[in-house]
């Protein structure tokens, strides 16, 4: 390989198609190639776009055979005059003067039509493609749109612990470890045990943090190891909440959307039905309202007490082009931390954010139980040991006060922003009930 040097000498495929005209020296790996015996056709690609680049063999004879056996994926610099073209498939085509072949790439195992399985087993080499670029970028501005949206609304990024000794979301889809022999260790499913303690000294706190689930549903939404947004906050009212929540998902969308035209276009995602999420405010709902319109619009009838499943909130959510907040659900259903509703104590003041287009639940979030009493007496209803949660329970003895906060599955918003089919494509390398490698 030559010695690389940083250089500011090399123009990104973007850069140089937004100077049109001239000399440019641009790098990237050989996306598609073509030739005859006088021509070579590659398309260059890079990170920011693709470029037709074509070799003139009058110009490189002593170097032909290496130009004519180009295979896909090889690394190459190369300086020529870029102009518009507009057969070239983004515009513009550059006139190669000079080249240095910098990794070669010989028989790269994917091409056209290839299974989703095999697609899989070769996940480092599918991140390079098109449409996972697309993806991988999208998540990028979401990640930091979320970021800017808790910043500028005043909460401190404040991190807790992957391995924990207590569970928060149910024991049954806990991953335990083996740590040091000892086997009451888990990975984390949610920050939020470990976060209310904090709010005490922060007040308004977020992270941005992978959560692991042993789910054993093999569905389009879920993943073992995920990315997990989550803000908890003092002296919240559950209006504060869900407010919060509805801002945080507007903010992302409208981010994605002034940033990202050109890869939603290539994923063929109707921005139309991301236009309204912006615009409009969300619906809100109770769930005994949602059990109605289930029955009514939809002739789907759900016994009061029972979960909503999968197909249920993918019904509702076709009924709206924007986020439903669904809130005070059965307090049977939900965990142990969650407020009773003071004017009903059969429900919890805990919300769901349901997608449009049939994607579901994104957010989970409530108001927190701050009575010690009520909480330790929801604690042993769901059969666990007041006593193993001493430090979460000292939140309550100590200047407890009215807060709760949510967590927003990140790949679900991937998913549903980028409009996939499967969470699977939201992350670079999914981790399923099925599959951990590569
Ligand atoms: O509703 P959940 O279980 O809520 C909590 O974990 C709360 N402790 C959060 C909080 O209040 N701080 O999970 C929150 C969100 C869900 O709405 C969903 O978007 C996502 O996490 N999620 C998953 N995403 C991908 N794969 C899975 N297996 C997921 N399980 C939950």
């Amino acid at each position: 390989m030559p010695e690389y040097t940083m250089t500011t000498k090399y123009l990104s495929l973007q850069h140089a198609m937004s100077q049109g005209t001239g000399k440019v020296s641009v790098r990237g790996w050989v996306h598609r190639e073509r030739g005859s015996n006088k021509l070579k056709f590659i398309v260059l690609r890079d990170a920011s776009s693709t470029i037709q680049c074509v070799f003139e063999r009058q110009n490189f004879e002593k170097s032909w055979e290496e130009i004519d056996h180009l295979q896909i994926e090889t690394s190459l610099e190369l300086t020529g005059e870029i102009k518009k073209d507009a057969r070239a498939p983004t515009g513009y085509e550059i006139a190669v003067q000079s080249y240095q072949l910098i990794g070669p790439s010989e028989n790269y195992p994917l091409t056209k039509d290839q299974s989703i399985e095999f697609l899989a087993d070769n996940r480092h080499l599918w991140l390079r493609s098109r449409k996972m670029t697309a993806i991988l970028k999208i998540r990028s501005t979401i990640f930091a749109a979320i970021d800017d949206y808790f910043t500028k609304e005043g909460f401190y990024e404040y991190h807790s612990p992957i391995f924990q000794a207590v569970q928060c979301e149910g024991g049954s889809e806990l991953f335990s470890v083996d740590y040091f022999g000892k086997k009451d260790v888990f990975l984390s499913q949610s920050w939020q045990l470990y976060a209310e303690p904090a709010i005490f000294a922060l007040e308004k706190i977020y992270t941005i943090a992978p959560s692991f689930r042993a789910e054993k549903s093999k569905t389009s939404r879920h993943l073992t190891e995920y990315w997990h947004a989550e803000m908890e906050m003092a002296w919240s009212t559950f209006e504060d909440i869900m407010d919060h929540g509805e801002q945080l998902i507007k903010h992302v969308v409208k981010k994605v959307l002034e940033t990202n035209a050109e890869e939603l276009k290539l994923l063929e995602r109707d921005v139309k039905k991301l236009e309204p999420v912006v615009k409009k405010p969300f619906v809100r709902m109770t769930y005994t309202e949602a059990l109605k319109i289930l029955k009514d619009k939809c002739k789907m009838k759900v016994e009061w007490g029972k979960d909503l499943r999968t197909i249920e909130e993918e019904k509702l959510t076709h009924l709206y082009d924007v986020p439903i907040i669904c809130t005070r659900y059965p307090k049977k259903v939900k965990a142990f931390y969650m407020m009773e509703d003071p004017k009903n104590s059969e429900v919890v003041l805990g919300c769901d954010f349901l997608a449009p287009e049939g994607n579901g639940e994104i957010i989970g979030g409530s108001q927190r139980e701050h009575d010690l009493e009520k909480i330790k007496n929801r604690l042993r209803e769901q059969g666990e040991d007041p006593a193993q949660y001493g430090f979460y329970l000292d939140t309550r003895r100590y200047g407890s006060v009215p807060h709760g906060g949510f967590g927003l599955g990140v790949e679900r918003l991937v998913k549903w922003i980028c409009g996939l089919e499967s969470i699977k494509d939201a992350i670079a390398f999914p981790r399923t009930m099925e599959r951990y490698k590569p």
